[in-house]
C-alpha cells in the first residue's frame, strides 16, 4: 500500500514508536478501534455469568460502576491525595508509581525519582529526565549530568555524600520536549512533598522548569543567582547545564552561583 506520508515523516513515527517501546508487529494492517462495536471483548457466547449478561450495556463513555466518573474528579487534588498521604520517601517513590493520571508515565521506559543522599543539606531540582535517565532510572547521569557533577565537584559537593537530587517531572517527556504546564502542575505536589521528606537546608533549582514549579515563575536568566524563598526553603536558582553546554560563556556566572551556594552552607 502506497502511504501518504514522506520518507522522514514516516520515518520520525516509526522512531517515535520504537521509543515507545513499540517494537513488534502484531498485524499487517491497523485496526481502528473506533469502528468496533462497543461491546466488551469478554462479552461473546461463551460467557459463563448470566447477572453480567443481564446487565444493562454501558455506553463508550459511561464510567464503569463503582469508578469516580474522570470529569469530577480533579487530577492536581488526586495527586496532592497521594502525596500528602506519603510518610516516608520510599512511601512517595511507591506513590508515584502507581499515579496513572499522567499521561508521560505510558511513554517512559522507567520512573527516574532521585540520587544522591537524602539526608544531604543539598537538594537539587532538575527538569525531567533525558533518554539516558529514562533507561537508567535516575536523574542527570547524560552530559548534562556529568557536566552538574563538575560543577559540584567544584565547591567539593558530589551525589555520594552531599547532595540529593531530584527532577520536576518523573518521567521522560516524548522527545526531550518541554513539560506542559499542565504535567508540572500534576507533578507539583509530589515535589513539594518530595522536599517535606528530604528535608534539605537549601534547594538548587535548575533551569526555568523548576523555578516555575517551586516559585510559580520562570525567566532563569534574571532569577540565577538571587537567593530566594520556596516550598519554605531557601532557594537557588541557577542556569541549567544542558544550556552551559550550549553556552559556555555563562559558565561565568553559574561558578559565581556554585559560590554563593558554598558560602550558604558554610555559613558565611
Ligand atoms: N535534565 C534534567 O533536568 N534532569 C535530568 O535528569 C536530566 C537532564
Amino acid at each position: 500500500m502506497e502511504s501518504a506520508l514522506d520518507f522522514h515523516t514516516a520515518r520520525a513515527l516509526l522512531e517515535w514508536q520504537i521509543e515507545l517501546g513499540a517494537t513488534e508487529a502484531i498485524g499487517d494492517a491497523p485496526v481502528d478501534r473506533y469502528a468496533l462495536p462497543d461491546v466488551a471483548p469478554w462479552s461473546g457466547k461463551a460467557r459463563s455469568n448470566p447477572a453480567a449478561s443481564a446487565a444493562p450495556r454501558a455506553g463508550r463513555n459511561a464510567p464503569a460502576a463503582g469508578t469516580i466518573p474522570m470529569a469530577e474528579t480533579d487530577p492536581v487534588d488526586l495527586a496532592r491525595q497521594a502525596a500528602q498521604g506519603a510518610m516516608t520517601l520510599d512511601a512517595l517513590r511507591a506513590a508515584l508509581a502507581v499515579f496513572d493520571l499522567c499521561d508521560l508515565k505510558k511513554g517512559a521506559r522507567n520512573l527516574v525519582f532521585c540520587d544522591g543522599v537524602p539526608e544531604a543539606r543539598v537538594m537539587i531540582i532538575g527538569e525531567a529526565p533525558g533518554r539516558e535517565e529514562d533507561r537508567a532510572g535516575r536523574p542527570f547521569v547524560g552530559r548534562a549530568g556529568q557536566l552538574l557533577d563538575r560543577m559540584l565537584q567544584a565547591v567539593n559537593l558530589n551525589r555520594q555524600s552531599s547532595v540529593y537530587i531530584t527532577n520536576v517531572l518523573p518521567w521522560r517527556p516524548p522527545h526531550n520536549r518541554d513539560p506542559k504546564p499542565d504535567e508540572i502542575a500534576m507533578m507539583v505536589p509530589f515535589l513539594q512533598r518530595h522536599v517535606e521528606l528530604a528535608n534539605p537546608d537549601v534547594l538548587v533549582l535548575v533551569g526555568n522548569h523548576s523555578c516555575q514549579a517551586v516559585l510559580g515563575k520562570r525567566g532563569i536568566l534574571r532569577l540565577r543567582g538571587n537567593w530566594t524563598e520556596g516550598f519554605g526553603k531557601p532557594v537557588l536558582p541557577m542556569t541549567h547545564p544542558a544550556y552551559l553546554l550550549r553556552t559556555p560563556l555563562a559558565k561565568r556566572e553559574a561558578w559565581a552561583d556554585l559560590l554563593s551556594l558554598q558560602a550558604r552552607l558554610r555559613g558565611t
